[in-house]
């Protein structure tokens, strides 16, 4: 049966109608805010190339987290600018780290916020990149001791959730045994498992001030060219025990978001990254574009294509509209 029997205008006439049949939905519920602290008191700097983010110290950030938590934002991700770094980014894996200091006073200010913890090198290291430099190159297993390390530290400091951003192999399972090991049986791991080397970082690179100071990453982030291998990386992650499974960036890579959930059923995030939301932005700012209503097609669209959750920059200004 066609026209003029069928009217797919019957159900789009008004907003209540609209209501009825609309299939996604898109709640406070699927956010989480990505939030950058630094050494220092009083600190609130706006980070250029993010308006409205900043790299904030610890008693900012608890009175921020406060004000996320009112929102109704489940939780944050957090990141860590260090007080110094070094080649092998020790900070990283130290009790007395920027983000381990962070999360055991939020732990203590601000009840009822999850606090994710990302885990990784390049915030840490002097050369910028995610892990241990031999030859030349990341390596990969002498990262992986590292990461363990930092994963623990931060499950003492009280984080709720760990996610590995670094991309080494065999990190998630690494990080489950030294985990269970030391009793933290409890503590899930939501894994960047299909991490794609992308220019939509840029502003989150500085925003965490960490640049490579040579070369690039393309030698353990994926090829954006490729989409059977991310299905692979998820796999793997699944097998060693990733309890969420991300995909990253979101915008580009919807179609990875969707195969994932098909494949898995298994929850899945996806970082709205720095860039997707600077670019947005940025258009706003100049008058091209309707930014809100830019940002809600946006987070409903990672929605449709099969994510359970977003990390976003964007998280307290949807939440503020869904309210
Ligand atoms: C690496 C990390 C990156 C992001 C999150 N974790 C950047 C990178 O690989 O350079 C990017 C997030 C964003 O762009 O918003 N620790």
């Amino acid at each position: 049966m066609g026209f003029p029997v069928v009217r797919m205008r019957r159900l789009r006439q008004n907003e209540n109608l609209r209501r009825l049949v609309r299939e996604t939905t898109l709640s406070v519920d699927d956010l989480i805010y990505p939030l950058f602290v630094c050494p220092g008191k009083s600190v609130k700097n706006e980070i250029k190339s993010m308006p409205g983010n900043y790299q904030m110290s610890v008693d900012k950030l608890v009175e921020e987290c406060l004000e996320v938590r009112d929102l109704g934002i489940p939780g944050i991700i957090l990141f860590g600018i260090p007080e110094k770094k070094d080649e092998i980014g020790s900070e990283a894996y130290s009790d007395d780290g920027i983000v381990q200091k962070a999360a055991r006073a939020l732990k203590e200010k601000v009840d009822n916020l999850l606090i994710i913890t990302d885990i990784c090198f390049c915030e840490y290291t002097s050369h910028g990149h995610c892990g241990v430099i031999k030859d030349g190159a990341v390596d990969n297993d002498e990262t992986l001791k590292l990461l363990a390390k930092q994963a623990l530290s931060h499950a003492k400091a009280g984080a709720d959730i760990l996610a590995p951003s670094d991309m080494m192999d065999g990190r998630v399972g690494a990080m489950r045994s030294a985990l269970d090991k030391s009793g933290y049986t409890h503590v899930p791991i939501m894994a960047y498992s299909a991490k794609y080397t992308s220019a939509f970082y840029g502003p989150f690179r500085d925003a965490a001030e960490s640049v490579p100071k040579f070369g690039d990453r393309r030698a353990y982030q994926m090829d954006p060219a490729n989409a059977d291998e991310a299905l692979k990386e998820v796999k793997l992650d699944l097998e060693e025990g990733a309890d969420i499974v991300m995909v990253k960036p979101a915008l580009s890579y919807l179609d990875i978001i969707y195969r994932v959930k098909n494949e898995f059923g298994v929850p899945v995030a996806a970082y709205n990254v720095s860039g997707e939301f600077s670019c947005v932005k940025a258009a706003h700012g100049n008058g091209w574009v309707d930014g809100e209503r830019m940002m809600m097609e946006i987070l409903l669209s990672i929605r449709r294509a099969g994510a359970d959750i977003i990390l976003t920059y964007f998280a307290k200004d949807a939440a503020k509209l869904l309210k």
